[in-house]
């Protein structure tokens, strides 16, 4: 199955995406993830991705691109994969359709998390993260057992760079700006579902369940 989570900053992309990996066992492939690693990693990526991301702008296109196609050739792709994060813009989603078109693929599902923009600074500010494996928790909707430690290593948890709320109003206008051409686009293809994505997280995933396995 292959599949594209698509949402605003905040609606949940990454937290979904953990589910239906562990669920479906396919690649999740999050640029965002990515380019963090290649920040903490000090590689050449990472210090072209830094400034935009700081400033919550989106990282070009000819980068993003070039990133996820080298991914997707990997044979852990061949039985399926899912894409959160990307594409974002249109330039983003034509590319993939060419990349998929080599790849003799097609997109299954865009699973649209659609969640109201004024509870979307709240979900960001109160993210919490884990440095060691990335687990992500919320202050008050996903907090750990014990306050401010991961469940799954003790180590203490971090707020993510790019959500300082100076940062989060940003990332918010950037993408609610390219956020719309992008659904008409998967819509006019006949790819796009929307899942309630206010809701409780086990609730969200139920219904993306019953969506893709419809
Ligand atoms: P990226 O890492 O992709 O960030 P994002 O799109 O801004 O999305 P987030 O990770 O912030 O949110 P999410 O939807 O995954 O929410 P989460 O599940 O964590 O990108 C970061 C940056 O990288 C971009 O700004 C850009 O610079 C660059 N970049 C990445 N991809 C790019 C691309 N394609 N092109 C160009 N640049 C790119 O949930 C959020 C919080 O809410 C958590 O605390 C969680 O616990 C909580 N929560 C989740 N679900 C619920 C629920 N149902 N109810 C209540 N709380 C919930
Ligand atoms: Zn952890």
């Amino acid at each position: 199955m292959n599949l594209i989570l698509m949402g605003l900053p905040g609606a949940g992309k990454g937290t979904q995406a953990v589910k239906i990996n562990e669920k479906y066992n396919i690649p999740h492939i999050s640029t965002g993830d990515m380019f963090r690693l290649a920040i903490k990693e000090g590689t050449e990526l990472g210090n072209k991705a830094k400034s935009y991301m700081d400033q919550g702008e989106l990282v070009p296109d000819e980068v993003t691109i070039g990133i996820v196609k080298e991914r997707l050739g990997k044979d852990d792709c061949k039985n399926g994969f899912l894409l959160d994060g990307f594409p974002r813009t249109i330039a983003q989603a034509e590319a993939l359709q060419s990349i998929l078109s080599e790849m003799n693929e097609t997109i299954d599902y865009v699973l649209h998390v659609d969640v109201p923009k004024e509870k979307l600074l709240e979900r960001l500010t109160g993210r919490r993260i884990c440095p060691t494996c990335g687990a992500t928790y919320h202050v008050i909707y996903n907090p750990p057992k014990e306050e401010g430690k991961c469940d799954k290593d003790g180590s203490e948890l971090v707020q993510r760079e790019d959500d300082q709320e100076e940062t989060v109003k940003n990332r918010l206008d950037v993408n609610l700006k390219q956020a719309q051409p992008l659904l008409d686009y998967y819509k006019e293809k006949g790819y796009l579902v929307k899942v309630d994505g206010d809701q409780e997280i086990d609730r969200v995933f139920q219904d993306i369940q019953a969506k893709i396995e419809k």
